[in-house]
């Protein structure tokens, strides 16, 4: 450990923060040093991004102080990765990293254009992954993006000497090999000297890679220790305030066949037969470009497909007809709430009733107001959101909270056939428990349910059957003794 030596980096005293009557930052103090990464954890809620957004300058403290490595030399430059990454959805990667600008008509120009693809490639190929950088990042997976923000951050590290990178869940979307490569390039500009505060959910995560850890509950420091002397159970408990109970192995009733996938084709997928039962939870696994965070939208209707059909309850699934989808039975929870699963400018009640519930809905609008709130109240409460408050616009809950929020709305129509991306993305020990017992409860009432997720752990203990893929094609079917994390991460890793 490397932590503690030199003067502090960035000293926080006594911050505090208040938005109406949430107290979102109670006089919190922290020091970060020269090569120390500083894990911050605590549920959803609990004032992570809004401490990240204070160093920022993004929000204004109401008291205490910054205080970054004042006295002799220059002062500490800080660099972001936020929870919503700020890329420029319709610019391109090359773009979004500050290349590619304009240059006018000079004759050196398709030379330079080459060499600013090559540096962009090179920035993300450190994770070990290679995209069309010319591409507008709307266009790319939630992971390739997530790439695209940590590598901007990390442009021109190598001069900088005194410096915090700050990331706000930058694994929210990775998977395994994705998340090593993240936490080895953290681990080296620590030791190059800089500071890290790094905002995970995923303790296991925690506990690898960082030096301190910072635990908050509802805007307070509940611990400050160092990692060696904490553990996973430990961890939970700060976060969770008590254990977490593991999801009980249920006893599948499998019913009919919901969903049918014959020769499914496009984008990265390749050929894919799939079929989920009635009270079935089926998962798909895989590394980043294996085809796993497309399957979801491409039987959902969202993404084009080159070929292959696509059944639910025996009803063909058009390719572009959501609607259609969504009347035949089918829910579809996005890997990426900002783009597609939520409108953060409208109230938690407008997210929730986006969607009409096919058969279910009253013509009389006069008396759908009261009864929209009630609605609303049960389904907050169902899924945990906190501040349990429908009418604040969505952009003001924290980002677990919306996640919740979106799971809530689709959970709301009933649906025959639940397709899931990363559904506890961003999301507590604790109110990811809660996500999948509702999940479990979900298919148990004779859901269809397939669950595309990065986390091999979340996988072995939600699923009954798991699909692995790579390269756009089946390459191993776990279920039974055989479903395990273990299995799941060995079988998607390309040998
Ligand atoms: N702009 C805002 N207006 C009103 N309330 C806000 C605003 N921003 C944050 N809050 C509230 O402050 C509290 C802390 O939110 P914050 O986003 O810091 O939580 P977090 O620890 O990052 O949670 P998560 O793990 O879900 O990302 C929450 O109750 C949230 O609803
Ligand atoms: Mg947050």
């Amino acid at each position: 450990m490397t932590a503690g030596r030199g003067r502090a980096l960035v000293r926080v005293d006594g911050l505090t923060k208040s938005f109406g009557a949430t107290r979102a930052l109670d006089s919190v103090s922290l020091t970060i040093h020269p090569g120390e990464v500083l894990a911050v954890v605590g549920h959803n809620g609990s004032g992570k991004s809004t401490l990240v957004k204070i160093l920022a300058g993004f929000h204004t403290a109401d008291g205490g102080s910054i205080g970054l490595r004042d006295g002799a030399g220059p002062p500490t430059e800080l660099r972001f990765i936020h929870q919503d990454l700020g890329l420029v959805e319709t610019m391109s990667t090359l773009e979004n990293l500050g290349l590619g600008g304009r240059h006018g008509r000079s004759p050196w120009l398709p030379l330079r254009r080459a060499a600013e693809r090559r540096v962009a490639r090179q920035l993300v190929g450190q994770f070990g992954v290679d995209f069309d950088v010319d591409a507008p990042v709307r266009e790319l997976s939630p992971a390739e993006r997530t790439i695209v923000a940590i590598a901007r951050a990390l442009q021109g590290w190598d001069e900088a000497e005194t410096m915090l990178l700050v990331l706000d869940e930058p694994t929210a979307a990775l998977h395994g090999a994705e998340v090593e490569r993240l936490m080895a390039v953290v681990r080296r500009v620590a030791e190059r000297g800089a500071g890290v505060l790094f905002i995970s959910h995923r303790l296991d995560e925690v506990l690898g890679v960082a030096d301190t850890v910072l635990a908050l509950r509802n805007g307070r420091v509940v611990g400050h220790l160092p990692c060696s002397d904490t553990d996973y159970a430990g961890l939970v408990d700060l976060v969770a305030g008590g254990s977490v109970d593991s999801l009980e192995r249920r006893d599948t009733e499998r019913g009919a066949a919901v969903l049918r996938v014959r020769g499914l084709a496009g984008r990265s997928i390749r050929g894919l037969d799939v079929t989920v039962h009635a009270g079935e939870i089926v998962g798909v696994a895989g590394i980043l470009g294996s085809g796993r965070d497309e399957l979801c939208a491409m039987v959902f209707g969202g993404h084009p497909r080159d070929s292959g059909v696509v059944e639910l309850a025996g009803h063909p699934l058009a390719p572009g007809d959501l609607r259609g989808a969504i009347r035949r039975g089918a829910a579809f929870v996005p890997g990426d709430r900002h783009q597609d699963g939520a409108v953060m400018t409208m109230t938690g009640v407008e997210n929730l009733m986006a969607v009409r519930v096919p058969g279910a809905e009253s013509r009389w609008r006069r008396l759908r107001k009261g009864h929209e709130a009630r609605e609303a109240a049960t389904w907050f409460s169902t899924c945990g959101v906190v501040p349990a408050a429908p009418e604040m616009e969505l952009a003001r809950f924290s980002g677990g909270n919306q996640q919740k929020v979106v799971l809530a709305k689709w959970l709301r129509t009933r649906p025959r056939l639940l397709l899931l991306e990363e559904p506890t993305q961003g999301v507590d020990v604790g109110a990811k428990a809660l996500i999948h017992r509702l999940i479990a409860t979900t298919a148990g009432e004779g859901t269809a349910v397939l669950v595309a997720s990065s986390e091999a752990k979340e996988l072995a203990e939600l699923c009954d059957r798991v699909l692995v893929l790579a390269d756009g094609v089946l390459v191993a079917e776990l279920q039974g003794a055989d479903l395990t994390e273990f299995r799941v991460l060995h079988a998607s890793v390309p040998a």
